[in-house]
Parts: C-alpha cells; structure tokens; sequence
C-alpha cells in the first residue's frame, strides 16, 4: 500500500515538474528544451562549459529573437539578446528589476553584507548614494600618485623577476594580481601589502579568502544555485569569521593610528572616517565593510581583465607598438612622467583597453531580478506573437559573450581591433557592450578598475616588448567553475626589457 501511495506522489510530481517545464513554451517564449531537473545548465553542472560560455551558445543558437526562455534546474530565466531591451531593463524600466539576484543578510555577514552588489531595495540606494562620492573623477585623481608609486615598483619587478631575468616567462594573472592587490591595499587601507616582495603576504591570504565561503556554507550556497527560491530561507555567508576579525582589526588599527598622529593620507579609507565623523549612522562597522569591499571588488576582476589585455597585446605585436608610440609621445612631453590627465587622453590605450573587455569580459555574463511584474509586448514581426508578463522573482540574464561577439554589432568580433573603439564609435555600441554593466546598478568602481588597468599597462608597454610564452595553452579555454572568466591553464608571458 505505502509503495503504491509513493508510486502515485512521484508520478504526480514528475507530471507537475514536466508541465512546469512547459512554463515559457505556454507565452510562446523560444527556446531550448530543458531536461528534468537539471533544466538547461546540463553543461555547466557537468563542469563541461562556464555558465558565460553557455549562454554564449544559447545567444547563438536563438539569431531572430529578442529573448529566450531557459532553466536554471527548475527556474524559468530570461535570456535577454537585444541591446535596445538591455536598455529597458537597466535603465528604463529599472525600477522593475533593481535588484541582484543574490542577496546577503548584513547581519549574518557583516562584510559581504554591506557591499552594495548584495544589498537589495532601499539599503541598497542609500549605500550607493553614500559611497559614490568616494569615486568622482576628482577623488581619482586624488589617489592617483599612489597608483604612480605602486607602477614604478611593478615595473622594477617584472624586471628581476627570475621569469623574466631566465627567459621562463611569467605567469600574467599571477603578476597582474600582485599589481592590483597593492593597489587596492595601500588605497583601502593605507598599506602597503608587500605583494612584490613576498611570495605569500598577508593580503593575498586575505584577498583568497574573502569571498571564499568554506564548510557548510558552499553546500547552501549550492543548493540555492539550484532551488533558487531557498535564498528566501536559507542565510549564507560568504566572508569567514577569522578573515573578517583580521580586516575589522587592521582598519580599527589604521584608524587609530591616524587620529592619534594626525595623519591624514589620500586614499578611500579617508574618506570613509570622514563620513564616519559627519554622517552618525555610518559607524566603523560600515567603514571597515566599505573598505574591505573596495579591497575584495578592486582586485581580481582588474586582475583578470589586466591580464587578458597583456596576453591580446602580445599576441598582436601590431597594436603593441602603436600603443607604445602613444604612450612614450605622453611620456616625453611631460618630461617622462605621466600626469593624470595625460592618462586620460589616449585615444589608442583606451582603445585597447575597451576591446580586450570585449573580447574577454571579466564578468562574462550578468544578472538581474525581475522585482515587479512587467509587460514584455513583442514588436511586429518578432518570434513572439502576444504580450506576456515577466512575473516578479524571474531571474534576467545578460550574456555577455554572446552581445560581445554578434557581427551585427561588431564586424569580425573574433578579431582583436581596437581602432572599432576610435574616434567615438564606442557610443554606437552602448548596451551591446556591457563590461561594467549599465544603468544605476553598473558598476561602481569603474572609474577605479580602469585607472589602474590603463596606469598598469601604460608602464609595462613603456619599459617591456611583451610576446605569449610557448607554455601558454592555446587556444584559450574558460575555467567551468569559476564565477568570473578566468582561463582554464594560465597564461605565460615574455617580458624582454627595451628601457
Ligand atoms: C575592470 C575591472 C572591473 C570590471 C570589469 C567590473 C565589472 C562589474 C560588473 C559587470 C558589475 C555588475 C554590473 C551590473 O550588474 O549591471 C560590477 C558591479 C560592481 N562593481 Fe565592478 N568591475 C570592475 C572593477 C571594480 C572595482 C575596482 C570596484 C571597487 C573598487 C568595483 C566595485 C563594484 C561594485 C561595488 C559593484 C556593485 C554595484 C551595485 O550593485 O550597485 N568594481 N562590476
């Protein structure tokens, strides 16, 4: 009898789940055909294809249509795969979908919790409010002898490296991290994080820890990747309990010390006492927080995209030199320095800058939340028929790799052309270009992430011809696993000194 009754619940729930799966095929919705329970992430659960890569090809696969339906196991999710509805959605209608889709609760994670890429609704608005004064062009500016210092010493490591001194090569995101961890250490913190001269400094222990959640938290953070609606009763926390003692005492520490000392120095912790002082509920929980966030989001998508830069330079000696020609021009007329606002106006770097996101953007696909039904009305002539409603906990997806390589957008995208980003083309492909994401919820650190990037590169262009080392893999291959566009082998680099 119990056989029969367990026999009867699980043909039952089979016939619900399957006619759920029927969810975007019932609004006339394209796309692939989900396979039971797994839906249509077969690939990335398999570890076969990085969840960016495999939007990619659903982007591909669906030519005429604006949208495609998918399953994230059992959530109906909407691929979005026209620029004009990137628009609508980040910016037009954000007001429909304003939210990330995963959520942290500050209490739980008190570091994490605070960044304003988890917080949702109206603590996130305030958050961002508060914090984007801290990166104006002016504050930039500010910083920006401190990035100068940190480029001198990069430049004098590459140099002794035994990579380079051996003709072994270097491996390039190794290098590029040790570049923009002491950036972001001696910026956030006011310290220097001793990335050139040890082989594991403190920071990098911190930095590998931060958002590396451990123990029962990885198998929650699972599960809710794959029964979403469980992030409504499930708590996670990303940052361990002993990292977080080591960040909230080092920031307590430097404050300290400052306010004994009268020290006042240019960077983003500054700012963050000041707004302690003046604004009452900003209290050194939130500063530590902030300064940690700026820290952890500062490093490593730079790190990647800084490194991809190097590797597409190398590769294509061609633009290698022209960027150099540009760069030892800005150099010799400022009487071999390179002021801020000379960064600022290189037409060519900035070039190259963009099309190495292009080709490889360290977020490689990006996110949403519906968070208040909305209307999808189909224009004429387009695969779906009727209007239907994008009901509110959809989850929206942008994939980067497949709005970033469509020829309709950018001719040849296989290619590594900077000059498409010249002589303000880059407007024409607003919203079909999206390393930083758009719209209010872009990314805040934009102006941050490319200074470093453009300083970084600026100097080593200068001082190294750079060629790909023959221990590279090619072609490039994408860590499955990993949540930002990381290859799968490393890249190695030649650095041979002309300066
Ligand atoms: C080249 C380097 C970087 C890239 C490619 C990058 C990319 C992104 C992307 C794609 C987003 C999501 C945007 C969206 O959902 O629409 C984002 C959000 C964010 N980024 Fe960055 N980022 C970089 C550097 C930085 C740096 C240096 C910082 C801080 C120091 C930073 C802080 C943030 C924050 C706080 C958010 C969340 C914004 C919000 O939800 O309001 N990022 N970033």
């Amino acid at each position: 009898m119990i056989l029969i009754l367990v026999l009867i619940a699980i043909v039952t729930g089979l016939y619900f789940l399957n006619s759920h799966y029927k969810y975007w095929e019932k609004r006339g919705v394209p796309g692939p055909k989900p396979t039971l329970f797994i839906g249509n992430l077969a690939d990335n659960f398999l570890v076969r294809k990085s969840l960016a890569e495999l939007y990619g090809d659903i982007y591909k696969q669906f030519q005429d249509a604006r949208v495609v339906g998918i399953f994230k196991a059992s959530t109906p999710t909407l691929i979005i795969r026209d620029p004009e509805l990137v628009k609508e959605i980040e910016v037009k209608s954000f007001q429909n979908f304003h939210d990330n889709e995963i959520f942290l609760d500050k209490n739980i994670d008190p570091l994490s919790g605070r960044n304003p890429f988890f917080l949702r609704g109206e603590e996130w608005k305030t958050t961002r409010a508060l914090l984007t004064p801290a990166f104006t062009s002016g504050k930039m500016k500010w910083i920006y002898p401190l990035l100068e210092e940190v480029s001198k010493n990069f430049v004098k490591y590459v140099e002794n490296h035994p990579g380079t001194t051996t003709g072994e090569g270097l491996k390039a995101k190794e290098i590029c991290m040790r570049f923009t961890l002491n950036n972001v250490g001696t910026c956030a913190f006011g310290l220097d994080g001793k990335t050139f001269e040890e082989e594991n400094p403190e920071f990098k222990q911190i930095a590998d820890r931060f958002f590396s959640p451990e123990g029962i938290q990885t198998i929650k953070i699972l599960l809710i990747s794959i029964i979403p609606v469980l992030s409504k009763i499930v708590s996670i926390k990303f940052t361990p309990k002993d990292v977080e003692d080591k960040v909230r005492n080092i920031v307590r520490q430097t404050l300290q010390y400052r306010e004994d000392n009268n020290i006042v120095r240019n960077d983003f912790l500054h700012i963050l006492h000041q707004l302690m002082k003046t604004n009452k509920d900003f209290t050194e929980i939130d500063a530590t927080a902030h300064a940690a966030g700026f820290f952890a989001d500062g490093y490593e998508s730079s790190s990647i995209v800084m490194h991809f830069l190097l590797y597409e330079l190398a590769a294509n000696p061609e633009p290698q030199s022209k960027l150099r020609e540009e760069i030892n021009k800005a150099f010799e007329a400022n009487k071999g320095t390179l002021p801020y606002e000379e960064l600022q106006h290189l037409p060519y770097l900035d070039a190259v800058f963009n099309e190495g996101m292009r080709l490889r953007p360290a977020g490689g696909t990006l996110s949403k939340i519906c968070t208040k039904d909305y209307t999808y009305v189909p224009k004429e002539g387009e695969l779906i028929k009727k209007p239907f409603v994008i009901e509110k906990g959809t989850p929206i997806v942008f994939p980067l790799y497949g709005l970033h390589s469509d020829p309709k957008y950018f001719e040849q995208p296989e290619c590594f052309k900077p000059e498409r980003f010249l002589d303000g083309k880059k407007d024409s492909m607003r919203y079909a270009f999206l390393p930083f994401g758009e719209g209010p919820r872009s990314c805040l650190g934009q102006r941050f992430g490319t200074l470093q990037i453009k300083i970084g590169v600026a100097y080593l262009i200068r001082n190294f011809e750079i060629s790909v080392n023959k221990r590279t893999q090619l072609p490039i291959k994408y860590d499955p696993v990993y949540f930002l566009t990381l290859p799968k082998d490393p890249v190695w680099l030649d650095f041979k000194k002309i300066r």
